[in-house]
């Protein structure tokens, strides 16, 4: 009868650990199809909507949520939800819920058919998803940047490259604050290195170019600072040791490499970073965290040492990694 009982209690234990995710899926809805900045404009929603059983479902949920508030029969979106979640806002976070729902999630959901062997790993699709990956990338460049321009200053960088730039955050706020430092980005996605090449229209020491690091002919060119900020999980293990390999070779002998990323199993961070580890594992294409050692074997295998290793994020894993 107890047993009954305790069962009953950790049901609704689970039953209400999973309410929270409630407002993540009502704000993502809202933000990915507009509906908050419609209702704002017009108080009601009549965009073209299929079901609008679904769409009152919708509002009645953010209404309880206080992601709603009704005045009449008008219905608004409340503060937090204009601010965050409208595309027109310049402090929008709806790309991490996008992330978060059409990336991550699935990706979890496919560990049952691809443990069972019924469907191969996913294949991440930069095209579809890259501009989103690099938007949620920069609110980990608001948070560290202090960090990569102490690094860039201890170096006395004259000369940075950023491999693997996204849309250019850390580069462009570099370059404004380094007239004289000249700084070179490349990203192996279309659409981000265009976003990036047009946001940095006017800043004549930076350069922005579509090129795979594994083939990208440098001219001999060297720099005296690299920077790979949320770059290794796209390289395996072993792809990882070609990859420090081709960056010795663009490294000045005195340079130095700015690294950012999540570690696995480090003392910061553990449940996000097994989160993220799981997602990226799932893919075929992209490939698990380093761990603190890994990066120290990596530094060994082109002769240099990791000089400094900080967390920035700590809930996230995050760390901040010099190697010289
Ligand atoms: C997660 S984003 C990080 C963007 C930026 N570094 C930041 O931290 O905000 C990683 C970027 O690396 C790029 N990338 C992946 N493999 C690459 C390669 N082999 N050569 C150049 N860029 C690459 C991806 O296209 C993506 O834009």
């Amino acid at each position: 009868m107890v047993r009954q009982w305790l069962r009953v209690w950790e049901a609704r234990k689970w039953m209400k650990q999973n309410e929270g995710f409630l407002p993540t899926w009502h704000a993502y809805l809202g933000y990915r199809l507009n509906l908050f900045d419609e209702l704002q404009q017009n108080g009601t929603v009549s965009a073209q909507v299929n079901d609008k059983e679904l769409l009152e479902n919708w509002v009645q949920t953010g209404l309880i949520l206080g992601h709603l508030k009704k005045d009449g029969d008008r219905v608004y979106p409340s503060k937090q939800m204009k601010n965050y979640f409208s595309k027109k806002s310049d402090v929008a976070i709806g790309d991490l819920l996008v992330e978060l729902m059409e990336l991550h999630i699935p990706s979890l959901m496919d560990y049952t058919p691809v443990l069972t062997g019924d469907a191969p790993r996913r294949s991440f699709d930069g095209d579809v998803h890259g501009t989103a990956v690099a938007t949620t990338s920069s609110f980990i460049e608001q948070i560290s940047y202090r960090s990569v321009k102490k690094v860039v200053s201890e170096i006395s960088c004259e000369t940075i490259l950023d491999i693997g730039c996204g849309n250019a955050g850390y580069i462009r706020r570099l370059a404004h604050e380094f007239p004289h430092k000249e700084f070179v980005g490349i990203d192996l996605n279309k659409a981000v290195v265009e976003d990036a090449t047009r946001q940095s229209e006017g800043l004549t020491n930076v350069r922005i170019e579509q090129q795979d690091l594994r083939d990208w002919d440098n001219e001999g060119k060297l720099f005296s600072c690299v920077m790979m900020h949320n770059l290794l999980h796209y390289f395996s293990p072993v792809e990882r040791m070609e990859l420090m390999k081709n960056i010795e070779r663009l490294l000045d002998e005195n340079g130095g490499i700015s690294l950012i990323t999540p570690l696995y199993l480090s003392d910061h961070g553990q449940k996000f970073s097994a989160a993220f580890n799981n997602f990226l594992s799932v893919h075929d294409n992209l490939h698990r965290l380093p761990t603190a050692e890994d990066i120290e074997v990596l530094a060994a295998a082109i002769g240099r040492k990791v000089d400094s290793l900080k967390p920035i994020v700590k809930e996230g894993g995050w760390y901040s990694i010099v190697i010289k």
